[in-house]
């Protein structure tokens, strides 16, 4: 079975957006390196340019992941990435009012408003023996909180934003132990693997 691992580009001081949810500056280093990386949502065409080292940890995460999770509000301020995500896998969406110009026959998004539980379970269908990609903060401390999740990546970028949309607060729980299991440097960016000891 797949594992369920949160992805995000993360301030020094711990935001995963700035203020307005503007992620600009924490995906700067995607420009910044030596390696082609094309992604498309939709609407977009991302010509990245990357180090080799972040270029094989982005296709790594884009082959061994079956299904996205994401919160309504990610959902909501990507514009449902123009009707298709950049990693090219389905999205469960979790959400209390289900937005009908998405939940049609065919579409790459799956709504569930009874929880996180049911959305993994939704995605794991989806996602068969691949793993499960998490976004959104909210959402992600959901999967924290319940014990729901494996691994955790943070793209640790050198700046403070000082505000923000932060991933973890409101936690509410006792400590969780972390193990390292990657660390790769490059232009502009730290990559850091956590798997999540439980
Ligand atoms: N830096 C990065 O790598 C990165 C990556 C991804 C996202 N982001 C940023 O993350 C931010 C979005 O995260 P967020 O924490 O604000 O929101 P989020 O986790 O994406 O979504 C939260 C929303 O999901 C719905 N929801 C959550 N739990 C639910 C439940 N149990 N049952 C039903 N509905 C539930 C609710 O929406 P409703 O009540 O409206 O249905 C809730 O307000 C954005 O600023 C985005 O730019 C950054």
């Amino acid at each position: 079975m797949g594992t369920i691992g949160a992805g995000f580009s993360m301030s020094l001081d711990g935001f995963i957006a700035g203020p307005d949810d503007d992620i600009q500056r924490l995906f700067a280093w995607m420009s910044l390196g030596d390696t082609d990386l094309n992604l498309s949502s939709g609407d977009t065409d991302f010509d990245l340019k990357v180090s080799s080292e972040s270029a094989e940890n982005f296709e790594k995460s884009i082959q061994s992941t079956g299904a996205i999770i994401s919160g309504r509000r990610m959902f909501d301020v990507a514009g449902a990435w123009g009707g298709k995500h950049p990693m090219g896998v389905p999205v469960v969406v979790v959400t209390h009012t289900v937005p009908q110009e998405w939940a049609y026959e065919g579409s790459p998004f799956t709504f569930v408003t009874d929880g996180i539980e049911s959305a993994i379970e939704s995605a794991r269908k989806i996602a068969g023996e691949k793993n499960i990609g998490v976004g959104g903060a909210n959402i992600t401390r959901e999967c924290l909180k319940s014990g729901l999740l494996d691994e955790i990546h943070i793209d640790l970028v050198p700046v403070l934003l000082g505000q923000g949309v932060r991933l973890f607060e409101y936690l509410g729980i006792e400590p969780i132990e972390l193990e390292r299991t990657g660390v790769r440097v490059s232009p502009g960016v730290t990559h850091l693997s956590f798997r999540i000891i439980k």
